[in-house]
């Protein structure tokens, strides 16, 4: 058993946080990831609040229960959206989850409050040392440190292991440790480098329970740790936001003749809508069109990715071997 501060607060059983990815972090993904100990998120940016409790209840129920794992609700925003809206998201989430984890926006005490009075823990996930601070003096009771080497969005300037240093240094409350982890000696090396846990992206991109394209899931498969490029490509909506993808999707992207590459469902059950050349996206097997072409994202953990799992085997797998390394030590 790897026993931390952070299995302690979320009262989980094993110290993995599988990612908010969009709709790749869905109630099936999540359920599976806390039904083997670790925090499953559900990305609830944009969903109304009858959804969101439905979708963290789903993910709840799926996980079994007494499980020893945990859910938790993603929530990425923009600091120029409507406020009003983000914490609507964060008030609607907090009674249904343990932990409420933000991502890119400033740190902010209000949507602190709002997670606590809801009964929650508040998470932020950040990439700079003084962002640290900020979500520590927010009230936050846990941060996540994302190093560069992070699929998706990527919000700091240097490698996980520098800012880790940094920011254990800097803040009281734990600490998890995100970016490039895809396997057992990664995720040790981080705990040992004082990390309570960690959080996993790419890798779960490929469980079963994600749903990601299978176009999408084969890339990563095929890939290594270099072919994943730190880049603003995928810009189309979302200017000035940093991200890590293959670099294959960012040429097929540039030599993508047309301006509409493919469709994605709209989950409200309506028609669905056009996917704009370099719109970031998550690419779930519901998207149709050129998938090559669209955002695929992937860390520099890629080379973790070897084959399309179930959930709670990679989590199984990533714990059980970070356990025996650990051991070594
Ligand atoms: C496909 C994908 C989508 C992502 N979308 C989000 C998101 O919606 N919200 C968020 O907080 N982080 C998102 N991230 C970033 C993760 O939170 C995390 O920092 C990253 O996955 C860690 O690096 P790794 O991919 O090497 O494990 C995403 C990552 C991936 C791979």
């Amino acid at each position: 058993m790897l026993t931390t501060r952070f299995t302690e607060m979320v009262g989980c059983s094993v110290p993995i946080q599988q990612a908010g990815m969009g709709q790749l972090a869905n109630p099936e993904l999540a359920g599976a990831v806390a039904k083997a100990g670790g925090l499953g998120l559900v990305s609830v940016r944009g969903m109304s609040p009858e959804r969101i409790a439905r979708f963290l209840d789903e993910a709840r129920h799926r996980s079994g229960g007494a499980s020893g794992g945990a859910i938790g609700a993603n929530v990425l925003f923009m600091d120029d959206e409507d406020p009003e809206e983000v914490r609507g998201w964060a008030r609607a989430a907090a009674p249904h989850a343990r932990v409420v984890d933000f991502f890119w926006g400033t740190p902010d005490s209000a949507l602190v409050e709002i997670v606590h009075a809801g009964g929650a823990l508040a998470c932020w996930q950040v990439g700079s040392v003084d962002a640290a601070a900020a979500a520590d003096r927010a009230g936050c009771d846990f941060v996540v440190a994302q190093g560069t080497e992070a699929g998706g969005h990527v919000q700091g300037h240097i490698g996980l292991l520098a800012l880790l240093d940094q920011v254990l240094a800097a803040v009281s409350v734990p600490v998890v440790a995100a970016g490039g982890i895809g396997s057992g000696r990664a995720m040790a090396a981080a705990l040992a480098a004082g990390a309570a846990g960690v959080r996993v992206g790419t890798r779960f991109v490929a469980a079963e329970e994600a749903h990601a394209h299978p176009t999408y899931v084969q890339a990563l498969i095929a890939a290594r740790p270099e072919d994943s490029v730190y880049t603003e490509a995928f810009s189309y909506g979302w200017e000035h936001a940093p991200h890590r993808v293959l670099r294959s999707s960012v040429e097929a992207a540039e030599a993508y003749q047309g301006e509409i590459v493919g469709q994605r469902p709209d989950h409200d059950g309506g028609e669905p809508t056009d996917v704009h050349r370099f719109a970031p996206l998550a690419v779930t097997d519901q998207v149709t069109g050129t998938i090559e072409a669209m955002p695929l994202w992937a860390g520099e953990s890629v080379g973790g990715v070897t084959r399309v799992q179930p959930a709670g085997d990679i989590v199984r797998e990533l714990a059980g071997e970070a356990e025996r390394f650990l051991r070594v030590f």
